[in-house]
């Protein structure tokens, strides 16, 4: 069939040109953001004159016939037809006739697909919000359960101090909070349309931007039309703020790939989310958490691609630009498998309270509390550590932990040392000493955990 800008052409196009060119094979996505862009298209022509009141019922018949076609996937895409804005204009056109042909009257496909890719950025980043508060409460509930239980806190990978299971989780809530406000934030900017805006310069009919803003949802209109069309800061944001939420998800994976080891045994993900050897009968593998892990690759890598296209680009559209989908969409589906998984299967994983409380029981931990302890006898902090260090140092030599020493023993090394020392050494009041703001004790984190609360509500209200 016969192409939509063939009037100008003399030969055929190449067929892998058309291939090597067209877009259908990934922008079919889009199909349903296109057909809503042209029915408020189609609404704002007539309601400012440009076209009969006839012509846009009879247009919009058509659109939603078509749009049934490719719901019920009966729609055939056709690659001599370049991508999903053309094959949906030449199904119109052959469904209602030429009057088809006023569709597209006061716009082009820059602005069209800009559009399109608007529509489909809002709808997803809304979901992702609330997919991310899924992973939210799954966390919350986790820590309700555990602000009591005490694990080894790490720094460099080595046991540092005591935390609260609920503390420790409850940072991955503080991280996805504030990856929700990004996306809600970024919200402002991608809810914006560049329709209207022509291929660059405008239109010579006397359209009204506003009028198919306010039909399509949109808060605002781009005031500059090659600004509009050139624009794809919004897929950039977008593909940004995915890479940070995916590299929250894959460090709280890698938590979670370490505390399932024989080694660590903190937790037990559920069978069902776990998967097994084919030739290691014992095993149990947590492939989700190792898939998320490595997906976290391809959406920085789909980052990079999209800077390193828009870099060189003069105003206003360039067919590079069409490179903006597979990435944006890749990252979509990403996003989505990762979220929907992570939140039941950390609703579903067993916390190991005892093999935790078992860690803190044999190691040094509890080391800045005794030399707290002595700074508050009079010892200034640098003379204590000195003096800690030398005691932890005697322990690992006699193969003892701070609670195995005899109160003589302690007094050897410094007769400021009294009976009181022993309680205060547990892992627990360890922990429980922790009560500055943002600390570890319980009675902090129940804090926290009211003022997340409140958080997750407040987000209800804006979205
Ligand atoms: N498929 C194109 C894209 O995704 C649509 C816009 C084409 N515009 C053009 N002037 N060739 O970028």
């Amino acid at each position: 069939m016969s192409k939509l800008w063939g009037g100008r052409f003399t030969k055929q196009t190449n067929k892998l040109v058309e291939e090597y060119t067209a877009s259908i094979q990934f922008d079919k996505e889009l199909a349903e953001e296109d057909i809503e862009g042209s029915l408020a298209h189609v609404q704002m022509l007539s309601e400012c004159g440009v076209i009969t009141k006839n012509d846009k019922e009879e247009i919009k018949r058509g659109l939603n016939v078509v749009l049934e076609k490719i719901q019920s996937g009966e729609f055939e895409y056709d690659v001599s037809h370049e991508d999903i804005h053309m094959n949906i204009e030449k199904a119109l056109i052959e469904e209602i006739g030429p009057v088809g042909g006023k569709l597209h009257t006061g716009r082009s496909r820059n602005d069209q697909v800009a559009t399109d890719m608007h529509m489909y950025l809002v709808k997803k980043v809304k979901q992702f919000i609330a997919h991310i508060e899924l992973v939210q409460e799954a966390i919350l509930t986790q820590a309700e359960e555990h602000l009591e239980t005490v694990l080894p806190g790490y720094t460099h990978l080595q046991r540092a101090q005591p935390v609260s299971f609920a503390h420790h989780i409850l940072a991955y809530f503080w991280m996805f909070e504030r990856d929700k406000e990004r996306f809600q934030d970024s919200l402002k900017r991608s809810n914006m349309m560049p329709l209207g805006a022509g291929a660059l310069a405008g239109t010579t009919f006397p359209i009204d931007r506003h009028r198919s803003a306010e039909l399509l949802g949109f808060d605002s209109v781009y005031p500059n039309s090659m600004d509009a069309v050139s624009d794809r800061d919004f897929i950039l944001e977008f593909l940004s703020n995915a890479s940070m939420l995916m590299m929250h998800m894959s460090r709280l994976s890698e938590e979670l790939v370490i505390w399932s080891s024989q080694e660590f045994q903190f937790i037990e993900l559920d069978d069902s989310f776990c998967t097994g050897s084919s030739i290691m009968p014992q095993k149990k593998n947590p492939d989700v958490p190792e898939l998320l892990r490595a997906k976290t690759g391809r959406v920085y890598g789909n980052l990079f691609s999209l800077l390193t296209v828009l870099k060189g680009l003069p105003l206003a559209y360039n067919k590079d630009m069409q490179e903006d989908k597979e990435g944006m969409f890749d990252t979509a589906k990403t996003l989505d498998g990762a979220l929907q998984l992570l939140a039941p299967m950390i609703a579903t994983m067993t916390v190991k309270k005892e093999n935790m409380k078992q860690a803190v029981n044999e190691d040094y931990s509890n080391a800045t509390d005794i030399a707290d302890y002595l700074v508050n006898k009079g010892m200034t902090f640098r003379e204590s550590h000195e003096m800690i260090g030398k005691i932890v140092l005697h322990c690992i030599q006699q193969n003892k932990y701070l609670l195995d020493l005899s109160l003589d023993e302690y007094k050897q090394f410094s007769t400021l040392f009294e009976e009181d020392v022993f309680e205060i050494l547990k892992p627990y009041n360890v922990m429980n000493a922790r009560k500055s703001y943002g600390g570890t004790s319980p009675e902090q984190i129940q804090n926290q955990l009211d003022l997340a609360k409140k958080h997750l509500k407040l987000v209800e209200k804006i979205t």
